[in-house]
């Protein structure tokens, strides 16, 4: 695996098209495009890891893995009341949709449906708590407590807040949402600004790998029938109207975020973490699918073949 690992970096540090970094929110706009990182980490404990995998960067909506999993262990089947679970076919940031289905996100992917869940896992407690629980939870799957909140990517995210707005304010036109639009938007940038580097994301995603079980720590985080879900709907809906690209070319469930990151889960094998900030024009990091492509051909790894 680290002999892999090493190949495809060095092969992507070759690559001259590396797609554009993210601009909407300004602070990410800095990042250089030149960097590269992947680790995956196996239900054996092992960690391996080449290029950049120790440079933190921001998960953005990779993080919406993480509040559905909170979602789900909170209000159980109750979350599907207020999102759906259906791929969209739309950009991450789309209304048109939620006009359609009467303010109801289509899936917990799309940034409605993220704010959505938000929204339900905050159920009349302030912001602050419902951050500390996600950081909280977060510390837990990766199992390591330095992961915090980039309050700069934040602030940033609010202060260009229009189009997250709209999505929000639409959906609490149609009654959908509990809770004042800002206070929900103040969680929403905040967990999308979580900065991890691949190394830790890669241990974050390990309850995905061993049904429901972190096996780096032993601990069971949820059922084995709620792992097979979220690994389905990050398999139809984790990379927008790219995700049945993605599910043709890599094969594995997955979740991208326009901070150019990616975590695929490879059911008994292996969580992946892949990180390349320039993106493609659906918003998927241009190196991460390009390394995750070579990954699955050197390795085999596919949920459609053992
Ligand atoms: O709300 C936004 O637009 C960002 N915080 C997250 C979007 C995102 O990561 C889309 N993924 N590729």
């Amino acid at each position: 695996m680290q002999q892999i690992l090493d190949d495809i970096a060095a092969e992507m540090a070759q690559e001259i098209d590396r797609g554009k970094v993210a601009d909407y929110i300004p602070q990410l706009a800095h990042v250089d495009p030149n960097q590269f990182g992947i680790a995956v980490a196996t239900p054996d404990g092992q960690l391996y890891s080449a290029g950049d995998a120790d440079t933190l960067f921001s998960i953005q909506s990779i993080s919406k893995v993480f509040t559905l999993t909170i979602g789900l262990g909170t209000l159980g089947n109750a979350l599907w009341t207020h999102v759906g679970r259906e791929p969209s076919g739309d950009p991450f940031n789309s209304i048109m949709m939620l006009e359609h289905e009467s303010g109801r996100p289509r899936n917990p992917f799309i940034n409605a449906g993220a704010i959505a869940v938000v929204d339900a896992i905050m159920m009349g407690h302030e912001p602050k708590e419902t951050l500390a629980e996600i950081l909280q939870f977060v510390h837990f799957i990766a199992d390591d407590d330095s992961i915090r909140f980039d309050h700069k990517v934040a602030a940033s995210e609010m202060a260009h807040k229009d189009r997250n707005a709209s999505l929000a304010h639409f959906m609490k036109s149609f009654g959908r949402l509990k809770h004042e639009v800002d206070k929900v938007l103040g969680v929403y940038f905040h967990q999308c600004s979580i900065a991890m580097n691949c190394e830790q994301l890669a241990r974050a995603g390990l309850f995905l790998v061993s049904n429901g079980v972190n096996q780096h720590t032993n601990a069971r985080v949820i059922s084995s029938q709620r792992s097979r879900r979220i690994n389905s709907l990050m398999m139809m809906c984790g990379h927008y109207d790219g995700s049945g690209e993605f599910a043709y070319q890599v094969g594995l469930p997955g979740k991208s975020g326009v901070g150019g990151g990616i975590l695929t889960i490879a059911p008994g094998k292996g969580s992946i973490a892949v990180w390349s900030p320039g993106l493609d024009h659906i918003g998927n990091s241009k190196l991460g699918l390009k390394a995750l492509e070579r990954l699955v051909e050197k390795t085999g790894w596919s949920v459609f073949s053992d």
